[in-house]
């Protein structure tokens, strides 16, 4: 045998074993891109698709674990352009209230808690609205869940800054996402809520009083906030805020049923005390509350389900027939399916897009031209709901098909 031809079997067995591993490389891509989808029985979060995860929903008999949605459709990736009160945001209740943590004092919590992870998981979960109970304690501002107006050592989660930072680096890096922020304020130091913003840096980011549409006009379009970077909307429950420190009072601008178990009644949806009727048109935006007077984690799975979608349908025939802007739950990332998040994508396709959800919405169509519902595959509990729909997706079988195509050529 010449040097040349063993050199030439050399190089042909390394081209065959390159071969066998590009081949194995897309066979396990192919197999991780038909992840579970959603309403699959799954062993753990990973093996589902992405923005979903494995868990069961036992309140509802559904003892074994499936895929459920965690994530809704960013709408501003779907339909742009629109004006801020067009779209609808997942908003997260006592978004602080993280179970299981301890006092930033050092004491353990007495006091309920609402979510299971961080004001930055819930961001990247494509949270966008957070609601945060802020009180004087401390010499500072600090996130409590507490009562009679004051905080204690056992129902003070954290100080307010820790939040506001985590809003502030999300902010900075997704210079295209808008977020709002709705304070029940129990803040009676003089510009304390304007010091903690400011301490925090988010006042580069606000978005100014005077933009506000005072009389149920539309707000600017998502793309003016972006682009004079006042994507931070701020709403307060004290109606002197606004004229001490040009925060707006909340219910100048939306209407809000009520919340608690008085809000979870089917077939009805009260206002507030706070709030006007809910049919009020001089507000432009609804916030829509559906979660009980005490956060419970395991049945949140069943209220984050149907009913919150029936409730929606409630909502919106007593709100004159708008859609909520924003969806405020307990415990966000549970459902038996699609939960929040479709509930999300759902207001967000009726009200961006004519369509029955924002994964129909097409782009550059008359308004309620939609696509059809993809086809759903298996899963007891798809009935009703859309699947998939989430980014990347094309990129990946792209990225599969040219893999592919390397390995047949190099075979
Ligand atoms: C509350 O926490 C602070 C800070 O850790 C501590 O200094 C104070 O003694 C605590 N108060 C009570 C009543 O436990
Ligand atoms: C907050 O910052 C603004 C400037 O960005 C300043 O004018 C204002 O005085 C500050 N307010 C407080 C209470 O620190
Ligand atoms: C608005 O709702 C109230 C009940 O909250 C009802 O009495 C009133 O007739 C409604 N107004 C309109 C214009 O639908
Ligand atoms: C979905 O559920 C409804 C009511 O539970 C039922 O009437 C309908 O046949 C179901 N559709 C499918 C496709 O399973």
């Amino acid at each position: 045998m010449t040097v040349t031809h063993r050199n030439h079997l050399l190089r042909h067995g390394c081209a065959m074993n390159f071969a066998i591993l590009v081949l194995f490389v897309a066979i396990s891509l192919i197999a991780q891109s038909s992840a579970l989808e959603i309403g699959d029985f799954c062993m753990t979060s990973k093996s589902c698709d992405a923005g979903l995860h494995c868990e069961t929903c036992l309140a509802n008999g559904n003892v074994r674990p499936r895929c459920t949605r965690i994530q809704p459709i960013n709408p501003l990736s779907k339909v742009k352009g629109l004006p801020y009160n067009s779209y609808t945001w997942l908003t997260t209740h006592n978004a602080f209230a993280r179970l299981g943590v301890k006092s930033a004092t050092g004491s353990i919590i007495l006091s309920p808690q609402n979510q299971q992870d961080s004001i930055t998981d819930q961001l990247n979960n494509g949270v966008r609205g957070l609601m945060l109970d802020m009180y004087d304690f401390a010499n500072d501002i600090w996130l409590c869940h507490s009562f009679g107006g004051n905080c204690f050592n056992y129902t003070a989660f954290m100080p307010a800054t820790a939040v506001l930072n985590e809003v502030r680096v999300f902010l900075e890096a997704n210079p295209n996402e808008i977020i709002t922020i709705i304070i029940e304020d129990y803040v009676t130091s003089p510009n304390g809520l304007t010091k903690v913003f400011n301490a925090t840096g988010l006042n580069k980011y606000w978005f100014p009083l005077s933009r506000m549409p005072k009389n149920g006009g539309s707000w600017p379009t998502v793309d003016d906030m972006i682009t004079k970077n006042q994507r931070l909307v701020v709403f307060t429950s004290k109606s002197s805020k606004e004229s001490s420190e040009g925060i707006a009072y909340e219910w100048r601008y939306v209407v809000e049923n009520q919340y608690g178990n008085g809000g979870m009644v089917a077939g009805s949806c009260p206002n507030r005390a706070e709030s006007p009727a809910m049919n009020v048109t001089s507000r432009s935006l609804v916030l829509m509350n559906y979660f009980p007077d005490n956060p419970d984690v395991a049945t949140a799975c069943k209220h984050n389900s149907a009913p919150l979608a029936d409730m929606m349908n409630t909502c919106y025939q007593a709100a004159g027939r708008r859609w909520p802007n924003f969806i405020a739950v307990d415990f966000y990332k549970r459902s038996d399916g699609g939960g929040a998040p479709e509930a999300v994508d759902m207001a967000n396709g009726e009200r961006a897009c004519g369509c029955k959800t924002i994964s129909s919405c097409k782009e550059n169509v008359a308004y309620g031209e939609c696509e059809a519902p993809e086809a759903s595959s298996g899963g007891g509990l798809k009935n009703g709901t859309q699947s998939g729909g989430f980014d990347g997706r094309p990129f990946q079988s792209l990225w599969m098909v040219s893999l592919l195509v390397v390995t047949i050529i190099s075979l």
